[in-house]
């Protein structure tokens, strides 16, 4: 059974050094990392004198406030490989997640920077109680996601068992569940939600599950939930943090000593919290937009890195390092329905390559059950008035489906059927999910 705390003597030296160690630490490998992308990277090149800053104008870690961001789309406008500071033999391995339109976001990884990500993933794991040789559960997706991958590499360094279901299947995972007897699960939270269903349905009582330890993450979930889960399979629910861009799984994790929000990991990650739409660095404290410069990443560093999540620093307790408080949203319009990163616009490029439907959609996102359901509404062009709507609804599901990735019901009205916001922004999303 995994141990609820860690002692001292088990934790990384970094996992307790002073404020000044990590600060150090920080700007030592800044200053590196800065260098190393004006050397290498020709975007980077030409933002920096774009923006009048040399990688020698950081001399002290707030310096880092005069660089430019890098967003998204930056990542689109570099497809592929282009933002990658090694050759792309020197790659061991990409991931992808959702861009804003048909392209995805590709990400990038050295031999050594999957050897990072494992040491952090463990270094997580451990912090959620996880310990050598308990047996792990992966429900996380394998692939180009990063969850599944990123969680096995973690859990296989820290010295346990893996079992890599990966995502699905949910008769599957509870007979797995009961037949291997794991000691931990890693998954998303509502998918958690909906194996412990699968149990009740099996007449079986999740609370006399195996599992001690839930890693959960990859998608907004409350306090509430935590509860909700806790008890409902008499486990302890522990959050992860990460994005693809800046690593995976692992940038941040809670302790399960203090359940207080995931540690940040900042011997890796220099996070800061802007004001979304000025761009300035706020106090400390104060609620923004949550930026990353990676400071240890070979095959994709990123500078000031906007992730659009929401939150809020908090200072250090069962750790030297910061934590992040519950994600309070997003500075954008992305989605997450059943785990998979979402874009209206990704949506909307397919809505407009169909010859029968007029540009008006929306995204109806509601909770049925347990899981997030997604209805995409359009309507017919006025000269196709007559066209089967059923059918183009079926073939629109299905490359919703190959495309991005996501179930989605589709509704195809009569023209003119979606109402109109004549004043201000298109309403595109309702979400009509319990907050
Ligand atoms: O979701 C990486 C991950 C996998 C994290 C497994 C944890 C566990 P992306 O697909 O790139 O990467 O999505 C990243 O998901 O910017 C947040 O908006 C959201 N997100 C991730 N973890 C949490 C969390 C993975 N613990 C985006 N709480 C991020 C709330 C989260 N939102």
């Amino acid at each position: 059974m995994p141990v609820k705390q860690s002692r001292a003597e088990e934790l990384e030296p970094i996992e307790r050094a002073s404020r000044d160690q990590i600060e150090a630490l920080q700007l030592e490998r800044l200053q590196a990392m800065l260098a190393r992308v004006y050397d290498r990277v020709p975007h980077y090149r030409q933002a920096f004198d774009a923006h009048g800053v040399h990688p020698s104008d950081c001399r002290a870690l707030a310096d880092l406030a005069k660089f430019p961001f890098t967003t998204k789309a930056d990542l689109r406008a570099h497809y592929p490989f282009g933002l990658f500071a090694v050759p792309r033999e020197q790659v061991a391995r990409v991931h992808a997640s959702s861009g804003t339109t048909g392209k995805p976001t590709v990400v990038g990884y050295t031999q050594k920077d999957i050897d990072t990500w494992a040491q952090l993933m463990a270094r997580s794991l451990r912090a959620s109680g996880l310990r050598p040789g308990d047996l792990v559960h992966v429900a996380y997706g394998y692939g180009l996601f990063t969850g599944g991958l990123g969680a096995h590499y973690g859990a296989e360094r820290l010295g346990c068992t893996v079992i890599p279901m990966s995502g699905g299947q949910t008769e599957k995972q509870v007979q797995l569940i009961n037949d291997f007897r794991p000691d931990a699960i890693l998954v998303t939270p509502s998918y958690m939600q909906v194996i412990i269903e699968e149990f009740r349905r099996q007449g079986l009582d999740p609370r006399a599950m195996s599992i001690s330890v839930g890693v959960f993450g990859a998608e907004p979930w409350t306090e509430a939930m935590r509860a909700e889960i806790e008890a409902g399979a008499d486990i302890d629910a522990v959050d992860i943090y990460g994005l693809s861009e800046v690593m995976g799984p692992g940038v941040a994790n809670e302790c399960i000593e203090s359940k207080d929000g995931p540690v940040i990991w900042e011997d890796h990650f220099l996070p800061e919290i802007i004001d979304p739409d000025t761009g300035a660095v706020l106090p400390e404290g104060s609620e923004g937009e949550l930026v990353f410069t990676t400071l240890t990443k070979e095959a994709l560093p990123l500078v000031r890195y906007r992730t659009r999540d929401l939150t809020r620093l908090l200072p250090p307790t069962a750790r030297s390092m910061r934590r992040m408080a519950k994600l309070v949203g997003r500075s954008d319009d992305m989605l997450i329905i059943r785990g998979v990163n979402l874009f209206p616009t990704q949506v909307e490029e397919l809505v407009l390559a169909h010859g029968q439907l007029a540009g008006q959609y929306q995204l109806v996102v509601s909770r049925e059950a347990l899981l997030d359901e997604l209805t995409v509404r359009c309507e017919l062009l006025p000269e196709h008035a007559g066209a089967d709507r059923a059918a183009i609804g079926e073939a629109l599901a299905q490359r919703i489906k190959n495309l991005i990735g996501v179930s989605a019901a589709v509704d195809i009205g009569l023209p003119e059927s979606i109402e109109r916001t004549l004043v201000g922004k298109a309403r595109r999303v309702v979400d009509k999910r319990p907050r």
